[in-house]
């Protein structure tokens, strides 16, 4: 059967209001990162995943940076562990290996590496606190195509 939503790549002129309600639910309100730390002025030079219900509901989002960094995984609570979190980060690697990319990391909440170690991901370096919640570095090597 086939997923009940679909991702896309948006830039952020395009994207901005259901990107920011998303990151607003997860970041901002859910898990309480102030407002100045989310909003890093970063995202008009990212690509950004969008996932989206078959209703047209914004659900999801990430984006990766012009160097390979992927940041801002959100999946809306009510539709975790639905593969909409793998969906949106397939969408941002394949975005990097047709960019020709090296490699990508991530800085990684501690209670989400197992999500990342399922694509590849390694973690290295030392824990690490970022708006209050510990983190790990980790990479990917991407194969050329
Ligand atoms: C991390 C996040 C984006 C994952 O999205 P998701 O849509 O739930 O992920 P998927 O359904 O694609 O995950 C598939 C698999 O990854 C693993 N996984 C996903 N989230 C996990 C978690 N929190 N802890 C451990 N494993 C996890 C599991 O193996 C899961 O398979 P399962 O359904 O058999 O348990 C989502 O939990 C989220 O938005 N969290 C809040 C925001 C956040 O902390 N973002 C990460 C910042 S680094």
């Amino acid at each position: 059967m086939s997923n009940p939503f679909t991702v896309s790549l948006v830039c952020w002129h395009d994207g901005e209001p259901l990107l920011r309600a998303i990151r607003e639910a997860v970041f901002i309100r859910e898990q309480h990162v102030p407002i100045e730390l989310e909003w890093d002025g970063m995202d008009e030079s990212s690509r950004h995943a969008l996932a989206l219900s078959l209703n047209g509901d914004a659900i999801g989002c990430g984006r990766i940076f012009p160097s390979g960094h992927i940041s801002r995984m959100a999946v809306l609570p009510q539709w975790r562990k639905r593969m909409v979190g793998t969906a949106i980060m397939e969408a941002l690697l394949d975005e990097a290996r047709s960019r020709g990319y090296p490699q990508v990391d991530i800085d990684a909440q501690t209670f989400a590496i197992p999500f990342y170690h399922k694509f590849g991901f390694v973690e290295h370096g030392k824990e690490f606190m970022d708006a209050g919640m510990p983190h790990k570095k980790m990479t990917l090597k991407l194969l050329p195509r």
